[in-house]
């Protein structure tokens, strides 16, 4: 059994594209640890109100899935190795690899106003998974380049110092790993887009859900077929059906081939209002309970510092720092 380890940011609601690109992937094995990495929420201007609301929300969403047992579920800045090794991983990783982040250039290249954070947030991501020894990173496709660098840090590292560290492969599933904005399909769907319809959320109501997919954008055509540079909007509902209800995106298309968009985006609503129903009340039902979301946090840390400290342990031991 491969151990995993993944991290969602608490900036802001969970939606359709983190569920199918990364968490429908996370499974609750043993020694598989799940983090809502509120440090990386920082690299961006955020409020402080908001990220304590967002934190318990988003850790709600990752207990309501089942991942608090017997994998964990922690919050990142409550286990402080992350930020220990954070710093170490920053004394070896390099300017010229950091720079060549497609995320930090779409986001900071070439305005001095971001924070050194945001340039710096790939080596605490790779802090956050070299910590825990695992062998797999389930993410959606945007983060692929993150892990191809945590990979080098850590070849780079053992070949300096000594075998330290398990080099993770990432894990991305090949439908559905960039499900695409219902307002605009050439941009994918975000956390932080303002317009929300441009995502489905897993706490909108089937009504909300079933709305906003009628009126997602499409092309002007009449047929359905699975065509993403063609049909980019009609790709994504095919996707999204496809990934939710296991049926591949061909037979859908098969179906709805010449019965118009209108009923095609009607049998998306029911496939997507099927799977995500039973998961909003799961997630709301805790949102009303937050004392077992600490528990389960608190129960998350105690698991991920009593195997991250050995670690950390070690990695200072190799490097020639002196260990009390
Ligand atoms: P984030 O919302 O940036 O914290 O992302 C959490 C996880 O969801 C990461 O593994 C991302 O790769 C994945 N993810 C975010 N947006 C999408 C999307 N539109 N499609 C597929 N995966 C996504
Ligand atoms: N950077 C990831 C994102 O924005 C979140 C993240 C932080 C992560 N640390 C991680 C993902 C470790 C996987 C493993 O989506």
């Amino acid at each position: 059994m491969a151990k995993a380890f993944s991290g969602i940011q608490p900036t802001g609601e969970i939606h359709l594209g983190n569920y199918i690109g990364a968490l429908r992937n996370w499974r609750p094995d043993e020694g598989s640890y799940y983090c809502v990495v509120d440090l990386h929420s920082m690299t961006m201007p955020w409020d402080p109100d908001e990220m304590r609301r967002n934190t318990r929300a988003t850790a709600a969403h990752l207990l309501a899935l089942g991942l608090g047992e017997p994998s964990r579920v922690f919050v990142q800045s409550q286990v402080p190795e992350h930020a220990e090794l954070s710093w170490i991983l920053t004394c070896l990783g390099r300017m010229g690899e950091l720079g060549r982040m497609t995320q930090f250039k779409s986001k900071g290249r070439g305005r001095q106003d971001v924070s050194v954070g945001l340039f710096a947030y790939p080596l605490l991501m790779a802090a956050d998974i070299l910590l825990y020894r695992v062998h797999e990173v389930p993410v959606g496709e945007d983060q692929k380049q993150h892990i191809e660098l945590t990979r080098d840090l850590a070849l780079r590292f053992n070949s300096r110092f000594g075998p330290v560290f398990t080099v993770p492969e990432p894990r991305i599933s090949e439908v559905g790993a960039r499900v695409l904005s219902l307002r605009n399909p050439t941009e994918k769907m975000s956390k932080s887009d303002p317009d929300p319809n441009s995502k489905i959320l897993l706490t909108d109501p089937d009504d909300v859900i079933r709305k906003k997919i009628m009126t997602a954008v499409t092309d002007s055509g009449r047929e359905v077929y699975y065509d993403p540079e063609q049909k980019p909007g009609i790709a994504n509902l095919l996707e999204i059906a496809s990934t939710l209800s296991g049926v591949s995106v061909e037979e859908i298309a098969t179906v709805y081939r010449d019965k118009g968009y209108g009923a095609f985006k009607g049998g998306v609503a029911d496939i997507v209002i099927a799977a995500v129903h039973p998961l909003r009340e799961r997630v709301l039902e805790l949102l009303g309970n937050p004392s077992e979301i600490d528990q389960a946090l608190e129960s998350g840390r105690e698991h991920a510092h009593a195997e991250a400290k050995p670690l950390l342990d070690a990695v200072k031991q190799a490097v020639g720092l002196l260990v009390p």
